[in-house]
Order: C-alpha cells, then structure tokens, then sequence
C-alpha cells in the first residue's frame, strides 16, 4: 500500500501531473521533433489591398476599399488606408528576396481586379496593371518559388458595388469573365488558383456591403452569387484552360473551431460551424451539395413564422448544385482561432429580427484566459487539430491546402517569441493532423510582412517581416519568427525546441 510520507506525496503528485500531460498529450501529441511529409510545400501568403498601394496609379480604378476609406476620411478609427499599403507595388523585388531569404516553396499573393480590368469588365486590360503581376511571377519563377494567385480577395470593383456588388444575380458571369482574363494572362506560369478568400467575411462582415442592415437577406443573396461565381469560375478553367495549363482551382473558407462550453452545448457549437462555414463547404465538398439541410430548415421556418412568403435564404437550381458540387480541386483553409459556443435563455431576444445571427442563434465567446494585452490571436492550437479533423471526417478527407494561418501582435518589434510560440503549437497541430491520415498539403504563414489589416489598419501587425511604416522607405526587417519559419524550411523538421541565432543577417545564411 502507497505510504503517505513526503517522497511519496511527491511521486503522487508528479503521477496526476503526468496524468493531466498524457491527456493533453492524447490529443496533442507534443514531442520535441517531428518531420514533415515528403513533398509537403511552404509558403506565405498577402492580398492586394493589403500590401500593393498605389491605389490610383497606372490606370488602376477604385475598388470598394479605396472608395469608403476616402469617401469617409477616417473610416478605420485611426485613419488609415490602403493608399499605400507596405508599397509593394514598386518593391516587389525586395519582397520575392524575402521568399529567397524565407526559402519558401511558394508565395500566395492576390490580383487587384481594378488594376486589371479598371472597367470592371474584360472590354479593357490594363497594360501596366497586366505588367505588374507579369513581373512579380516572373521574378520569382527566376528563383523557383511556386507562384500561388487568389481572384478575390476583399477588392471588389467600386462600380460593380454600386450596382448591388455580391447580390447582384449577374455578379457570378462579372467574376468568371474577369477570372478568365486572368487565366489567359498569367496561366501558362500560375497552375495554383484561389477563387475567392473567405466567402464568409466577403458575405456577413465586409464593411462596404451595407449587408448589416439587411443581415438575413443580403447575405444569403451573397453567399449563392459567390458560390456560383467560384462554380463558374472553376468551370470556364475546366472548360477553357485545363488542357493546356494543367494546372487546379479551389476556394479559400475561413474555418474557425467552435467548442461547446459544456456537453449539453454540442448543438449549438454544431450551429455555428454549418452556419459559418458548412454555408460554403457543403455546397462543394458535400456528396450531396447545396446548402446545409439544417440551415435551409432553420432559415425556412423562420421566414414562414416572420411573415415571408419563401424562405429567405435562396435556392438553388438542380442544375446551379450541380455546377458547384465537387467544383474543387483542393479545399483552401484559412484557420485563426477558437471560440466557445453556446445557447441559453439569454439569447431571446440578443439578435436583430431577421438576422443571419438571429438564424444561426447561438452566442460565442473567447475565455478570458485565452486572451492577451499584445493580441487578438489566441494560442489554442488544439481547436486547430479539431477542425482539420472534422473536415476530414465529415467531407471525405478532401486535399487540404493551409491558405492562413499566423499571430496578430498589436505591439509589434522584432522579437516576437510569442508568434513563434503560436507557429510552434499550430505546425504541431497540423502535423497531429497528418500523422491521423487527414490529406494537408502545404501550409502558407499569414502574412511575409506587416500589411494593412481590415478594421484595424497598421495596428495589427503579422508580418514575418516588419515593415517600416514611418521612414517613408518601408524597409523590410526580419522577426524572430522569419528565422524560426526560415528553419522549419530547410530542415523540414518542427523543433519545438529550436532558438534562432539572430546575430547572422538571414540574408548571409543564404
Ligand atoms: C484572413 C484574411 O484573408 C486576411 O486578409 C486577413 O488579413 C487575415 N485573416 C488576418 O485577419
């Protein structure tokens, strides 16, 4: 029998401990090294907006960013624009030296559509919008990284927003035309395409949509118009340039872990993930395809209670579920953080009546305990294990590509040990993932470099590099975090251990 004295107490101790870190070992298996997959790729990713400026040069036309931060002067509190950015539409070669320095694998950037097509339309390509992106693939076709293009992301032409933008029944024919612009411009080099980033945020929070007044309609509209578009998109690929280009086509969800706060909140945190993001998933990945079979109940019975005479969310035709079902080659993923799901009587009457938020009806909240005074980016990286395994039992284990994935600090600085930390626990997640069979090809850090944030402008900061934003140079200087990346890359190891020497330039490493 187990004697009670002092060693005793303290061997009992250290077994419960062990216990706890076995248990949180199960599902997270930490060790101290773990290789990466043969073959897997390593990037990091940007958008137009965020990083390009030169919002008005070179025949480039508004886009809906470049219009509400002019038309209201400080639109984000502290003012700021994309105006520009971190610049890089003059200084796109420091940033492909940067991928040299990173040794990344492939780059994910995003075309401008104003700066291509400044009618909006293919009536007029824009030469030097056509010659910037020419330059920047080529440039880094030069040193081998694998150019990765989003269509969309978060730019849409001011013009076609005036004209409804993303509810606009026509707005799926506006984007495949200009997707098809796009494949004949740059194909022949690009064969990794995103049609759209994060659907979601384009449909329920993008700030110029005015959607907020008409939540429970127009972000349904939305979410039909841009499943289409990617549908018709993936289509004129199919249709006009696979043959040739060989190359594939996906779309990029934001998918976020919902934890029920208690057992009897598994219904709840289920809710948000179909309202979220099986919104957009289902209709592609599902064997089934069209939106989520609950949704459309949930959505249906509400509007019949509310008075209207069909259901507020759209339908789509047998032949539109057809043309997005299976419209994927790859499934984009963009994972950030966690939060708590839950629903109680507290929740009557929280919501707008009709609303998206009044449909879906569940509350969501981030602890306490996961938050800090540097950042909005929780460390919970087991939140990230669970999504990549549910994607991979609900959808049938479909190619995944990790589109984002990084740590915003509102400090910033170049020693930033908690981005690293944060990649650590992340990578190591994914690797979890991938040693249970779940299909994830490649992992792209948000973001090379410091860039202009939506809703918080030059605050947060997730950049590998820092940006200097106050030199009127942007010089570009590595984080602790790039040296750390910069390893993972040429060892193709996780070392949970490893410390970055800083004291020889990255450059010199090279
Ligand atoms: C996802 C978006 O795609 C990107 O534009 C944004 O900057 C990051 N999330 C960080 O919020």
């Amino acid at each position: 029998m187990l004697q009670i004295n002092g060693d005793n107490v303290k061997s009992h101790l250290l077994l419960i401990l062990c216990a706890i870190t076995l248990s949180t070992a199960e599902l997270h298996k930490d060790t101290q090294t773990k290789k990466f997959p043969d073959g897997f790729l390593f990037g990091a990713s940007t958008s137009a907006y965020q990083i390009e400026g030169a919002w008005n040069v070179d025949g480039k036309s508004e886009n809906i960013w470049d219009h509400i931060t002019h038309k209201i002067p400080c639109f984000l509190s502290n003012c700021d624009t994309g105006d520009v950015a971190a610049n890089s539409y003059y200084l796109y070669k420091r940033d492909v030296e940067m991928m040299r320095e990173l040794g990344l694998d492939f780059y994910r950037f995003s075309i401008s559509w104003t700066r291509i097509l400044p009618t909006s339309f293919p009536d007029k390509i824009n030469e030097a919008g056509k010659n910037y992106y020419n330059n920047l693939i080529n440039e880094m076709l030069k040193y081998n990284i694998t150019p990765m293009v989003t269509l969309y992301h978060g730019d849409l032409p001011q013009k076609l927003q005036q004209i409804g933008g993303w509810t606009n029944p026509e707005v799926s024919k506006w984007f495949s035309d200009y997707a098809r612009v796009a494949f004949e411009l740059f194909g022949d080099r690009v064969k990794h395409w995103f049609t759209l980033n994060e659907p979601k945020e384009t449909c329920n929070q993008d700030y110029a949509t005015g959607f907020r007044d008409l939540s429970g309609i127009a972000d349904y509209l939305c979410a039909k118009n841009v499943l289409l578009a990617h549908g018709k998109a993936y289509e004129v690929y199919n249709n006009e340039f696979r043959a040739s280009q060989n190359g594939n086509v996906g779309i990029v969800v934001s998918v976020k872990w919902y934890e029920p706060e208690t057992e009897k909140e598994i219904d709840a945190a289920e809710d948000v993930a179909i309202f979220e993001w099986g919104q957009f998933i289902h209709p592609i990945f599902s064997e089934t395809g069209d939106f989520p079979k609950k949704m459309k109940e949930r959505i249906a019975k509400k509007s019949a209670e509310q008075g209207f005479p069909s259901s507020r969310l759209p339908n789509f035709s047998p032949e539109e579920v057809e043309l997005v079902r299976g419209s994927a080659d790859f499934f984009g993923l963009n994972h950030y953080s966690t939060c708590i799901a839950y629903r109680n009587e507290s929740i009557n009457g929280l919501y707008e009546s009709p609303s998206y938020h009044d449909d879906m009806n569940v509350i969501t909240y981030t602890p306490n305990d996961w938050k800090s005074t540097e950042s909005a980016s929780t460390n919970v990286s087991w939140g990230f294990y669970k999504v990549l395994t549910k994607i991979r039992n609900d959808y049938g284990n479909p190619p995944i590509y990790i589109t984002e994935n990084g740590f915003n600090s509102e400090i910033g600085g170049i020693l930033d040990d908690n981005r690293m930390s944060y990649l650590k626990s992340y990578l190591n997640a994914m690797l979890d993932a991938i040693s249970e069979g779940s299909d994830i090809r490649l992992y792209s850090i948000w973001s090379l470099m410091d860039n202009f944030e939506w809703g918080t402008g030059y605050k947060s900061k997730y950049g590998l590099y820092e940006v200097n934003y106050t030199s009127g140079k942007f010089e570009r200087v590595p984080r602790k975090s790039a040296y750390f990346y910069r390893n993972v890359l040429k060892t193709r190891v996780l070392d949970i251990n490893f410390e970055p020497d800083m004291s020889v330039p990255i450059c010199e490493e090279n």
